[in-house]
């Protein structure tokens, strides 16, 4: 008889945003009259630019003919997209990362959840809480987390590192050592950012623990402040320690066009093998990369008209990100995020939880949005809202919450 992976069983209820789904779902069948507004899921919903849209016309043209046509992807992706991604991303910047450092995938979200497999099931995992449950979700899967306290929600064998107002929303340097650590700035869920000099801080520490940092700079095109890092490799030392994650899902509107990134230096060993080898095998052997029509649309995120178009978008939602942050402010709620990042993060009213909160904004303001505590026992009590909306429905969902 097979058995299954029961690594799977220990996973307490559903994917976050698949809860949340299911929930507004069975509100909207019981209620069809309301008008939802979502500001739940990070999703974007404006439309692609029109750089990318006619890289993708051109490139689909180039499919329908023989002499132009393309198969598989290489491994790593196409040249074209890893070298714009090394220059634009990190040349540019100052920053030594060259073109075959880059992977190129369907998404961070997949190469945060695979980027594990690579590393021993011993190893002890270090997150900030609240953090994006995939990051711990898949160590899960994978068996490295220990056993799950529902009173506590947490798992035995992950190191928290509590974000909360106290600290500014921003780790401290854990009191038992990690092997792999887990960041990302601008945070998702909090909004928050950290300097270079704190960041700094973290990659001295992995490199003198012997840790890896998995950094997530999904969000860095919100990036408004000049203190605050673009990528990890802008710090010293950090090409012998971190790992990053790119998406082009927030800074291009990507959520369904799938595409994203994921930089492994070729100095970050463990001994004498190098995760970037490792990577390589992971990719060659399971998957076929990103289709050839989706990285063309990459490459025209770093064209002239494509940067032009891409920093409009980007303000376009920032602004919205104000219209809540402002009038959560003015509706007396405790705001943070919101400045370097799409996510606005709030205290819930009184003594109401996450889920209470998510609960009553569903019902009397008919707006969506995610309990904190979804994203660890430290979000408890916090709710976040996102600036990926459309400005006319961001402005009606809050002056429906004021109106609460
Ligand atoms: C979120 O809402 O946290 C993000 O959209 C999730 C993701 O990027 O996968």
């Amino acid at each position: 008889m097979f058995k299954v992976n029961d690594n799977y069983l220990k996973l307490p209820g559903s994917y976050l945003f698949s809860t949340i789904g299911k929930k507004v779902a069975a509100y909207t069948a019981a209620n069809p009259d309301k008008s939802i507004i979502r500001l739940g899921i990070g999703d974007v919903t404006q439309p692609l630019a029109p750089a990318i849209i006619d890289a993708l016309h051109d490139a689909v043209d180039e499919m329908a003919a023989a002499e132009t046509f393309h198969g598989y992807a290489p491994d790593l992706g196409y040249e074209f997209l890893r070298n714009a991604m090394a220059k634009n991303d990190y040349q540019d910047k100052g920053c030594d990362i060259s073109a075959d450092e880059v992977f190129i995938s369907d998404g961070a979200k997949c190469d945060s959840g695979n980027i594990q497999e690579i590393f021993s099931v011993d190893n002890k995992i270090a997150v900030c809480d609240p953090v994006y449950p995939v990051y711990v979700d898949t160590n899960v899967m994978a068996g490295r987390t220990g056993t799950y306290d529902p009173l506590k929600e947490t798992w035995s064998d992950v190191i928290y590192m509590p974000c909360t107002a106290d600290n500014n929303f921003a780790p401290e340097l854990p009191k038992e050592t990690p092997d792999i650590i887990y960041l990302c700035f601008p945070n998702n869920p909090t909004g928050s950012t950290i300097t270079k000099a704190q960041l700094q801080e973290w990659v001295d520490y992995a490199n003198k623990v012997g840790a890896v940092i998995i950094y997530d700079a999904a969000y860095e095109a919100y990036i408004s402040e000049a203190d605050v890092p673009h990528t990890i490799y802008e710090c010293e030392g950090a090409r012998t320690c971190a790992i990053e994650l790119r998406s082009f899902s927030k800074n291009a509107g990507f959520t369904g066009v799938r595409l994203g990134a994921t930089i492994i230096p070729k100095d970050l060993k463990c001994g004498d093998v190098t995760l970037h080898s490792l990577w390589a095998r992971r990719h060659g052997t399971k998957y076929n990369g990103a289709p050839y029509i989706v990285q063309k649309a990459g490459e025209a995120v770093y064209s002239d008209a494509g940067k032009a178009q891409l920093s409009e978008q980007v303000a376009y939602y920032m602004n919205n990100a104000k219209v809540i942050y402002q009038g959560l402010k003015d509706a007396g709620y405790t705001v943070s995020g919101g400045v370097n990042a799409p996510y606005i993060w709030l205290k819930t009213p009184g003594s109401m939880t996450s889920w209470e909160f998510f609960d009553y904004l569903l019902e009397n303001a008919n707006v969506v949005g995610t309990p904190g505590s979804g994203f660890g026992p430290s979000g408890e009590g916090y709710f976040r809202l996102t600036a990926f909306g459309s400005y006319e429905n961001t402005v009606a969902a809050i002056e429906r919450i004021k109106k609460m």
